[in-house]
């Protein structure tokens, strides 16, 4: 199982999601970010679990959970709507799964890093500046959690507050690509490393 954390400062916290995704806090950023998370051709990865902290306005922190299986009503068409129900029905105190394999709770970043950490699980920031991605261990690889940002990045301050809990920066390349690419980058890699390729 791999696990990625996506983080937005600014990702807005309605349901109202406007039409033009870049006005409700670059929604089209967590879009992309979801569809390269999960689709492969004709076929959903069911070995990601994706968690995504949204920060912005009016209703911050929420915490969404994806871990798709079959039952779940997700389309690549249509992320937006299952995003926008999701933070609709979202409750202060409790966690709910709204579709199957789709949770969403009041949580800030640093609980939900916390909360992975037990787990036993590694902690990778990807990083321009971190070590090269093809330098992680077996071990490392099929217990890890990959945390990223938004076009802004992670700021300093959340940063700060996950300092102590992270393992270990890990850079997937020379250049600062999209979010979503770095997702397909770090997939791909895995992918191969899995299988020997
Ligand atoms: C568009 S980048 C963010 C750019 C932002 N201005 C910054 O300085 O962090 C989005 C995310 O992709 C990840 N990322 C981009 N390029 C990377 C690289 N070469 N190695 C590791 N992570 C990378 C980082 O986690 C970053 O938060």
């Amino acid at each position: 199982m791999r696990t990625f954390v996506f983080y937005s400062e600014k990702a807005k916290t309605t349901g109202k999601i406007k039409d033009d995704l870049m006005q409700s806090g670059r929604m089209d950023i967590v879009i992309h970010s979801i569809i390269a998370t999960f689709f492969l051709s004709h076929k959903l990865r069911k070995d990601v679990e994706m968690h995504l902290v949204f920060d912005g306005p009016p209703n911050p922190p929420q915490h969404l959970i994806f871990r798709f299986n079959e039952e779940t009503p997700i389309s690549k068409k249509d992320v937006a709507g299952l995003i926008s129900k999701m933070l609709y029905k979202s409750e202060k105190g409790k966690i709910k799964e709204i579709f199957p394999g789709c949770f969403i709770e009041k949580k800030h970043f640093e609980a939900v890093i916390s909360e992975l950490k037990e787990k036993n699980k590694k902690i990778f920031l990807l990083d321009l500046d971190g070590e090269k991605m093809e330098n992680l261990k077996e071990d490392e690889i099929n217990n890890s959690v990959f945390i990223l940002g938004d076009d802004d990045g992670i700021p300093k301050s959340k940063l700060k507050t996950i300092k102590h809990m992270i393992d270990k920066k890990i850079s997937i390349g020379p250049e600062m690509y999209f979010s979503s690419q770095t997702i397909i980058i770090l997939n791909n890699f895995l992918d191969k490393y899995l299988n020997n390729v």
